[in-house]
């Protein structure tokens, strides 16, 4: 089911998204909860509504994990970094347990060699104790969209958007600054999720929206979700046009 919600602005979107990431991890009170989470200047206000809330989430940050969607290949504590970026504004803020925090080890890795290390923890976790019941392997996935249609690193043309079997992959030529190879996960293993978000603001993204509106097969546009497909869209972002879901 894929829906769409327009918000007044950026800030009012962090808090509608904040609040449902808060209800997807208090809904199920007894189980690790596994959430996905986006780069990017949108998530980030996510993240900072999110670590407004501590108190609220402080009972549940044993039980819940935090994935890094997508990393780029640069330094742990450059500027660059998503994992960076997380741990400042979310897992540190919350004091999320560090074993629960995944991040992508760049550390003098290719491309391909630190998504596969990634992959490995991920099919860990989603083997180990209290996840052997069939589930989705996310109970959230937090996606943001470029300029250019990608979300996560699957960039518009590259061979990652192909990638049917594994759950992240290295890109090596990214679409957008900073110019550096990336490691992503796939869309297989986005879509293993009872809830996608993916979150849009600011006028720049009117046009790419309109393209996706129109049925232009971009990378955003591949997205599914085994659950929700939820797109939150601020008010400069959907301007005019049409819903998104009409090409998703
Ligand atoms: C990244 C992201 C990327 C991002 C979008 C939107 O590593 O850059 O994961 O997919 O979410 O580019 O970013 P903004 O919200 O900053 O436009």
């Amino acid at each position: 089911m894929i829906e769409r919600r327009v918000l007044p602005d950026a800030d009012k979107l962090a808090a509608e998204a904040a609040g449902m990431v808060i209800e997807a991890i208090l809904a199920r009170p007894r189980e690790t909860v596994a959430i996905a989470l986006a780069g990017g200047s949108t998530p980030r206000r996510l993240y900072d509504a999110l670590a407004r809330r501590r108190d609220e989430l402080a009972p549940a940050m044993r039980r819940v994990h935090w994935f890094v969607g997508d990393e780029r290949l640069v330094a742990p504590d450059s500027p660059d970094s998503n994992g960076a970026m997380i741990r400042r504004h979310l897992t540190e803020p919350l004091c999320a347990p560090a074993e629960n925090v995944h991040l992508v080890d760049t550390r003098g890795r290719s491309a391909d060699d630190a998504a596969a290390c990634y992959e490995s923890d991920l099919r860990a976790f989603a083997e180990g104790d209290g996840r052997a019941d069939p589930r989705p392997l996310f109970d959230v996935v937090l996606l943001g969209l470029g300029e250019d249609g990608h979300t996560a690193s699957l960039f518009p043309g590259s061979p990652a958007l192909d990638e049917t079997a594994r759950w992240a992959v290295g890109v090596e030529q990214a679409g957008l600054a900073p110019f550096v190879p990336r490691v992503t996960l796939t869309f297989a293993a986005l879509a293993s999720s009872r809830l996608t978000l993916i979150l849009v603001a600011g006028s720049a993204k009117r046009p790419i929206l309109g393209e996706l509106a129109s049925g232009r097969d971009l990378p955003a546009s591949r997205i599914r979700s085994a659950g929700r497909l939820i797109w939150l869209l601020d008010r400069d972002a959907a301007g005019e046009a049409a819903a998104p879901s009409r090409a998703v």
